[in-house]
């Protein structure tokens, strides 16, 4: 078994352990990487952030020419689809950015590992890759992510029955996708394949789509959505799902089975805390399989850190890469820090959705007296002109003190615009402070300026 020695090893290259290794090297540590997959980056870069996004950019292309163009004066005449022209477009994108990584990996002198890597008690991880590898590290940091969840009574079957992976990539188009779940991958994939023509059907298990985001938000969302086609069945609870032939019959409690040809499981994700070898070093996962941490990502074992998908909170990749960054500084140099209240959300399906910090549910429930400012996309001259109109812009303050407590979106390039909301948040901006801000003319931006100058009643254009 060849024997290596580092500072510090990573366990998972998706973009929690890629960047918390990218940091600990830059502040001079040896650094070893390990992960299962040849190509690096993780769901995010592989299966999950990346591909989705080349896919809803070309959908959303293919929904403009067929749809939208003839409005602008451009006739394009019949558009098709070339399904696997687009598909390998979205392969081209990942293997760029997974190439990239490789290259950081290279240009900071971390050296990768592939292989499967298990802890082997304190200090030591193995890995079981082309050959045994026993590293020795100080520091180990778990970044191993997440897979999709199932439900009972729905196992996965081939391409028929599964999970984003498999939707990332279907053949063809399907006649009808049944999605089971309406948050943020339901929504995303569901769009995808409504654009390119699929009838969808979305079984939500609650009464609201997007759980845990601002309600109305959410609600304005579904509007939009059902405009669109995309057909929303609320309060479905699935509880079973079979496979014929090309044919899958879904039987949801208290009503008709559904009859399609796919079914995307997308009922949230489970934290990959099995078989990494935790028992070694007394590691208990909690009852959900997350792995409890103190506020610097330190396990119950000494040297060991645990940050992304396994560790509480959103299981976003900027979440998880934030916290790379803080735990490889702490390890460092003693200190490292993540602001829990300013991690945006986002849906990027078309409008998209963005927020930041509290919904009005969650300021009502902790007692928050606050005042609200909304501002609508269709009074906005760029958004009129993108003939982009659905959508709002909402500020919630506090209301003694007018300090932005959150900010919620629906509308074009939300997930850009969020940032600004993000960066006032970070700097404890009040409402007045984005009211006062100039912002260019004629820009989506503008939306956020009229929300905040709403929150004092004020907004000039409506
Ligand atoms: P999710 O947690 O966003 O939504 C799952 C939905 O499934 C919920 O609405 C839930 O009520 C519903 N559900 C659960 N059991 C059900 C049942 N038996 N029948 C019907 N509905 C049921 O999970 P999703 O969409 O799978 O995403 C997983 C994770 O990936 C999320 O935590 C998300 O943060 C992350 N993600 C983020 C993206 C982004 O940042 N744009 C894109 C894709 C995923």
């Amino acid at each position: 078994m060849a024997q290596q020695t580092h500072d510090v090893v990573v366990i998972g290259a998706g973009p929690g352990g890629y960047v918390a290794a990218i940091r600990a090297a830059q502040l001079g540590l040896s650094v070893a990487c390990v992960d299962r997959e040849k190509v690096l980056g993780g769901t995010c870069l592989r299966i999950g952030c990346i591909p989705s996004k080349a896919l809803l950019e070309s959908s959303e292309h293919y929904a403009a020419a067929k749809h939208d163009l003839k409005a602008h004066g451009v006739n394009v005449g019949e558009v098709t689809l070339d399904l696997p022209t687009m598909m390998k477009r979205k392969e081209a994108v990942v293997r760029q950015l997974t190439n990239g990584i490789a290259s950081l990996f290279k240009k900071n002198k971390i050296t990768a590992y592939e292989g499967r890597a298990r802890i082997a008690g304190l200090g030591k991880v193995i890995v079981e890759g082309a050959e045994r590898t026993e590293i020795t590290a100080k520091h180990i940091i778990l970044a191993t992510g997440s897979k999709p969840a199932t439900i009972k009574g729905v196992e996965f079957v081939a391409d028929r029955i599964g999970s984003s992976t498999e939707a990332l990539s279907y053949p063809e188009v399907p006649e009808h996708l049944v999605v089971i779940g309406a948050g943020y991958i339901g929504l995303e994939l569901g769009s995808v394949w409504q654009r390119l023509g699929a009838k969808v059907t979305v079984l939500e298990y609650l009464d609201r789509i997007l759980p845990g985001m601002d309600l109305e938000t959410a609600r304005e969302a579904e509007k939009v959505f059902k405009k669109q086609g995309i057909e929303f069945r609320l309060g479905s609870k699935v509880v079973g799902a079979t496979v014929e032939g090309n044919k899958c019959t879904v039987v949801v409690e208290g009503s008709a089975p559904i009859v399609c040809d796919r079914v995307l499981v997308s009922v949230g994700r489970t934290p990959n805390t099995t078989d990494i070898g935790l028992e070694t070093v007394n590691i208990v996962p909690d009852a959900r399989g997350y792995i409890p941490i103190d506020g610097h990502f330190a396990t119950a074992a000494p040297n060991i850190y645990a940050i992304g998908d396994i560790v509480r909170g959103p299981m976003l990749a900027h979440k998880a890469e934030e916290e790379g960054v803080a735990c490889a500084e702490h390890i460092a140099g003693g200190y490292g820090h993540v602001n829990y209240d300013c991690i945006p959300g986002i849906v990027y399906t078309h409008p998209e959705i963005a927020t930041v910090g509290k919904s009005e549910e969650q300021l009502t429930e902790a007692g928050i007296a606050y005042r609200k400012g909304v501002f609508p996309f269709m009074a906005n001259g760029r958004a009129k002109a993108l003939a982009q109109t659905d959508g709002r812009v909402k500020i919630l303050a506090d209301a003694k003190t007018d300090r932005v407590l959150g900010v919620h979106i629906i509308g074009p390039r939300a997930g850009d615009l969020i940032a600004e909301a993000v960066a006032a948040m970070e700097f404890g901006a009040s409402s007045e402070d984005i009211a006062r801000t100039c912002h260019a003319h004629p820009t989506l931006a503008e939306v956020m300026k009229e929300a905040a100058l709403a929150v004092a009643g004020r907004e000039i254009h409506m």
